[in-house]
């Protein structure tokens, strides 16, 4: 077994799930990264090793099991352990619950919750022969409750849930599982918002700036390093999570709002 430690983060080909395999590889482990993008992920390898870092760029649809199998083996076979399992890729489609098909119910599930628990379940063995490591589940702040984003949320919960299982399950072989529940965070999936509703966006924010997908990388490195910690969910949102900022009912503080 190599010394080098081993990431696996899918959904690497751009946004959040790059910058996570950017900070990773800077913090000197070989990532391997993963997604359906191949192009796109070929060119995340090269930038981290333009900057120094160890990489492998594997195609990796988070659905399909022979993929899932391949990059593990990958893992195995060619590097030699595993250490720490980022579960990235994503998709979000809002749509009204009258107007919902349960295909694309079925096809959200299958990216953000399925794929994610079928990944972790084929990964166990190894991290358990590398020695333990760290599991990190990139969820969303929408789990707390979206309006018009029953199949996102649902997907998004399920995470939420499965890692608080997982963490009692997989605690023995000293694997931790935790959740990042991201607040909105500047990426191609969020480019698309009108104006009006990033204005709304904004003014929910406490910190007065929008998330940028290094601010998810961050908390991916710490749960990533971080063994007495298991089971959590950390809200990487600006404060979002908490409520709306500079709303009060007390008119004396009105000048200040
Ligand atoms: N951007 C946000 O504001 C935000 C907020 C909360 C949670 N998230 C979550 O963070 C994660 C990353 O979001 P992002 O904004 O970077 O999204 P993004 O759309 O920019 O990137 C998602 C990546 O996942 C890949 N992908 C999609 N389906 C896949 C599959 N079946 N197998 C492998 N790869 C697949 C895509 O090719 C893409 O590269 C997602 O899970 C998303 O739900 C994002």
């Amino acid at each position: 077994m190599t010394d080098i430690k081993v990431a696996l983060v899918t959904g690497a080909a751009r946004g959040i799930g790059r910058a996570i395999a950017l900070r990773l590889a800077s913090s000197s482990y070989h990532v391997v990264v993963g997604d359906l993008d191949h192009a796109a992920v070929l060119r995340v390898q090269e930038e981290i090793e333009q900057g120094g870092g160890k990489s492998t760029a594997v195609q990796l649809d988070v659905t399909a099991k022979d993929s899932r199998e391949a990059t593990l083996r990958l893992c195995s076979e060619k590097l030699g352990r595993l250490d720490v399992l980022v579960n990235c890729a994503g998709v979000l489609k809002d749509v009204l619950i009258e107007r919902m098909p349960l295909t694309l119910f079925s096809s959200l599930m299958a990216v953000n919750l399925i794929g994610p628990l079928a990944l972790i379940g084929a990964s166990v063995d190894l991290m358990r022969r590398s020695g333990g490591g760290a599991i990190v589940n990139i969820s969303s702040r929408a789990w707390l409750g979206t309006f018009g984003s029953t199949a996102y949320s649902t997907s998004k919960g399920g995470l939420v849930g499965a890692s608080r299982s997982l963490a009692l399950e997989l605690g023995r072989y000293g694997i931790t599982v935790n959740c990042i529940a991201p607040g909105f965070i500047e990426t191609e999936m969020t480019a698309a918002l009108p104006e009006h509703v990033r204005q709304q966006i904004f003014a929910s924010i406490a910190v007065r700036h929008i998330g940028q997908p290094d601010d998810i990388a961050r908390a991916v490195a710490f749960l990533a390093e971080a063994p007495y910690c298991t089971g959590q969910v950390l809200p990487v949102c600006g404060g979002r999570s908490i409520g709306v900022p500079e709303l009060s009912v007390n008119e004396e503080l009105k000048e200040h709002q």
